[in-house]
């Protein structure tokens, strides 16, 4: 049978593939039912696909059993894979290998498929994430690419593309490609997000603003990553306006009001309230409200970008103790790194820890002296320029506390030359002349 795409699925049963196109739908468009396809798995107990699917779902949650709760559906239809097209089990093995944490295995896999059958957007998007978690950003724009060459008329299509060109630096196309999408379909959220990557880099601060408020109802219908993280920019443009009210109002309304113990949603409310205290604001016992959801998280370390996270907030809400074993569990997980992942986590990830453990609790010199190291290769923690910003700004507080003042000034000089119109930047610079 053919899916929407018109990509050949083995199937004999239209239930089957009606959830797949279904599932396609959901996560290309960031929806609220990407779930529906665990409970439509019977249609086909051997389809290859549908069960593939399921396994990424699961693993999108980027729990610590994420892998263990991914893995059954795969073995399902393992026994089923010789009957099943070449792209179906290239997809298989590249879920198969996400589950086995070998994510430059999965990339490959993807890669594949997107030079093969360019119109398997799902394995694109999949890819794409892979990407962006891996600090890629010549494989997050491969993956928009292959998929614009094959649907150059499909918003999620060029949503894709236009974060990818925004990650490689080319902001112009990229906002015109995010517009394109935009103009196509409102609803396409991963192109309003791409769009805001590039006025934030622009410091385009009032034209963001408008630009994803503007937009901001079409949310309303996405997944809680989507929703929190299109709302955490939102927000940002606000922090850079100087209106701090207006930021914490959007971390109430939106950040933190979604799906408290999903991994997105809690990195979007750190990443504002990190922020938001960098600038001085009292953020009351939002931290002791983020970190009460992060407990069980600590031994996880799916994900180094998303550990520092945690980590951050644990030792913010004064959770000395969580903070100091996710720390020691980093150590860890760098010393049984694959070999792929062992410069992120034994020359990032473990440095950064320390250096955020040591700013939160006001040991400024030393955290300078250890965030120094970690910067120069910050891109292999994944996440997106903006996302990365984090560990830059910490930095830069610790070195102006620690009264490194030449330091901090040519770096603020960097920063105010980029975006000139932010306030904050020039309030820190003036501070220190
Ligand atoms: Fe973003």
């Amino acid at each position: 049978m053919k899916d929407a795409y018109g990509l050949t699925v083995t199937t004999g049963s239209p239930d089957a593939l009606a959830a797949i196109d279904h599932f396609a739908d959901e996560i290309m468009t960031f929806g609220l039912n990407a779930g529906a396809i665990l409970d439509r798995l019977d249609a086909d107990p051997a389809c290859v696909i549908a069960h593939a699917h399921a396994a990424a779902l699961l693993m999108f949650l980027y729990t610590g059993d994420a892998a263990a709760q991914a893995r059954p559906h795969l073995d399902r239809v393992r026994p089923h894979l010789g009957g099943a097209s070449e792209r179906e089990q290239i997809y298989f093995r590249a879920i198969d290998d996400w589950t086995a944490g070998d994510l430059d295995r999965a990339v490959d896999g993807h890669r594949r498929i997107a030079r093969d059958w360019p119109r398997d957007l799902v394995s694109a998007r999949v890819g794409q994430v892979h990407c962006i978690n891996l600090g890629d950003n010549e494989g997050i724009l491969a993956f928009g690419e292959a998929a614009t060459r094959a649907r150059p008329d499909d918003p999620d299509a060029l949503a894709m593309a236009a974060f990818g060109l925004e990650q490689c630096h080319r902001l112009a196309e990229a906002e015109r490609v995010g517009r394109r999408a935009t103009e196509l379909r409102r609803t396409t959220a991963w192109a309003h997000h791409a769009v805001a990557h590039v006025m934030e880099t622009q410091g385009r601060l009032a034209e963001g603003r408008a630009w994803m408020e503007g937009l901001a109802d079409t949310w309303e219908g996405c997944n809680s990553f989507m929703y929190t993280h299109n709302w955490w920019h939102a927000a940002l443009f606000r922090l850079d306006q100087d209106d701090i009210a207006g930021a914490l109002d959007i971390f109430d309304r939106h950040l933190w009001t979604r799906m408290r113990t999903y991994c997105q949603d809690q990195v979007n409310a750190i990443a504002l309230l990190v922020r938001l205290e960098l600038r001085g604001a009292e953020v009351g016992g939002r931290w002791r409200d983020v970190a009460a959801y992060l407990g069980g998280r600590a031994r996880e370390n799916v994900l180094a970008f998303l550990d520092l996270h945690y980590l951050y907030a644990l030792a913010r809400a004064g959770d000395d103790k969580a903070a100091d074993e996710l720390v020691d569990a980093i150590a860890a997980r760098a010393a049984r790194a694959k070999p792929f992942e062992r410069s992120t986590w034994a020359e990032v990830a473990l440095p950064l820890a320390r250096a955020m453990v040591a700013h939160a609790r006001g040991r400024w010199t030393e955290s300078t002296d250890r965030f120094a190291p970690a910067l120069a290769q910050l891109q292999l923690i994944g996440g997106s320029h903006a996302q990365r910003d984090l560990w830059h700004q910490l930095h830069l507080d610790a070195l102006i506390r620690a009264g490194r003042r030449g330091d901090a000034r040519a770096i603020l000089e960097q920063r105010r030359q980029a975006r000139p119109d932010v306030p904050w930047t020039h309030r820190q610079l003036a501070a220190l002349t």
